[in-house]
Order: structure tokens, then sequence, then C-alpha cells
């Protein structure tokens, strides 16, 4: 599978044939300011939770590319509110197979309204897997004993994409821990360098996922990745 980092949390993931784009926030991140949103492609957007920084350009990419949008209840139902048709709703501890593979939604600790401060719901994290991959995109989370159960429902995992970035999230030693929940040694973080509260030593960061026995992937933004 090929894995492109657009910086905060978004992604796209590529397996058969399929392009994944999961919470899209790009042309407000001004570590991403290289990237045109315009360019990017998508077949499904996966949004973790409302905050602005997961949901910015959700609504213009799925207009120009008519990806469908999955995503927790409350944010389907304001997707669809923005003019969004194409949708799929799904809650934590349920999954539904879509053209590329199986999608699992996972518990995450965090918050969740949208930018105008009504309510999102609660925010969750995704288990994507097909034949080929196997992928947790953890969303925005706290390090959570829930994560213990990603080995005893889906196939071992490829790579885990946990938030290191502390503050909001989880920092560095909870995701060495989250690691371990989700056995997983190879690690892609996210949520971490865009604004003041998350900024991170990454040298720091790779050795302490070393001292574990662990690898910890810092993606730049914009550069095709192969896992
Ligand atoms: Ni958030
Ligand atoms: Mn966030």
């Amino acid at each position: 599978m090929k894995i492109t980092f657009y910086g905060q949390a978004c992604f796209s993931i590529e397996t058969k044939g399929k392009t994944i784009l999961t919470d899209p926030f790009i042309s407000g991140n001004p570590l991403a300011q290289h990237i045109n949103v315009e360019d990017i492609q998508a077949d499904f957007i996966l949004l973790s939770h409302g905050h602005q920084d997961h949901i910015l350009d959700a609504v213009s990419i799925a207009k120009r590319t008519g990806a469908k949008v999955i995503a927790p209840y409350e944010v389907h139902v304001w997707a669809q509110s923005q003019g969004i048709e194409n949708t799929h709703p799904l809650n934590p501890g349920g999954k539904w197979d879509f053209e590329f593979g199986t999608v699992l939604c996972v518990v995450a600790i965090h918050s969740s309204s949208f930018p105008d401060n009504s309510y999102a719901g609660t925010p969750v994290g995704f288990v994507i897997w097909n034949e080929e991959m196997s992928v947790y995109f953890a969303g925005d989370t706290a390090l959570t004993m829930d994560m213990k159960l990603i080995p005893m429902l889906c196939p071992p995992l490829d790579v885990a994409i946990l938030p290191i970035g502390d503050n909001f999230t989880m920092d560095v030693k909870g995701a060495v821990i989250a690691s371990d929940f989700v056995a997983c040694p190879k690690v892609i973080g996210c949520h971490y360098d865009t604004f003041g509260f998350i900024k991170i030593d990454h040298e720091e960061a790779r050795n302490a996922f070393e001292a574990a026995g662990k690898e910890l992937i810092l993606l730049d933004i914009g550069k095709p990745f192969e896992v």
C-alpha cells in the first residue's frame, strides 16, 4: 500500500486501486502550504471527528471528487447538511465492507465538536484492512486500554498511525505503549508540529521508539511512502 502524509492527521492510503483520504486539513495547515488541495484525489474520505483540524477541506474534496464520506453518525449528518449525499455513518464497534476492504470503527478518547461549537458526536478511530494490508488510523485519542481489542478483532496490522503530539492527544511515551497494545511495532506519527502546543523533538521521539525495539516513521508532507 502507498501512504502519503498531507499534514496533521491527513493521509492518503492507496490500496486495491482506491484512494482513501483521512481527516483532510490542508489549506489551513501552515506546514502544508506546498500542497494544492485541488490536486488531492479520493475515492473515500474517513473523518474521525468534527474538529477543524480534521474536516476543514472535507467538503470541497468530497464535492470535487465524489468520494464517499465515512464518519461517525453526527459527522455524517453534518456532511449531508453540507450537500454531500455520498456518505456512510459508522459508530464505534461497527464495521462495514467497502470496495477497498473492511473498515472497523473503534473507540477514541477525545472530544468532538464542529467549528461552530455544535455537537459532533463521539470521536473515533478506524482499522482498515483487505487481503493485502491492515492499518490502524487512531484519530485524535488518549492512550486507552480499548486499543488492546484491536488485535483480537482485526488481522495483524502492517502499520499503526498514531498521534504523538501531546496536549490534545497522547504523547510519544503513550504511543510507544499503544504500539504494544495494538501489537504493531511499525508506527507512523501524526498530530505533531502543526501548532505551538504540539511541537515535538523528532530525534527524541524516534529514539524513544527505538529504545523499545520499535520504529517511528515521521513522513515528509506530500512525499509518498510504500508500506
Ligand atoms: Ni481533535
Ligand atoms: Mn486534532
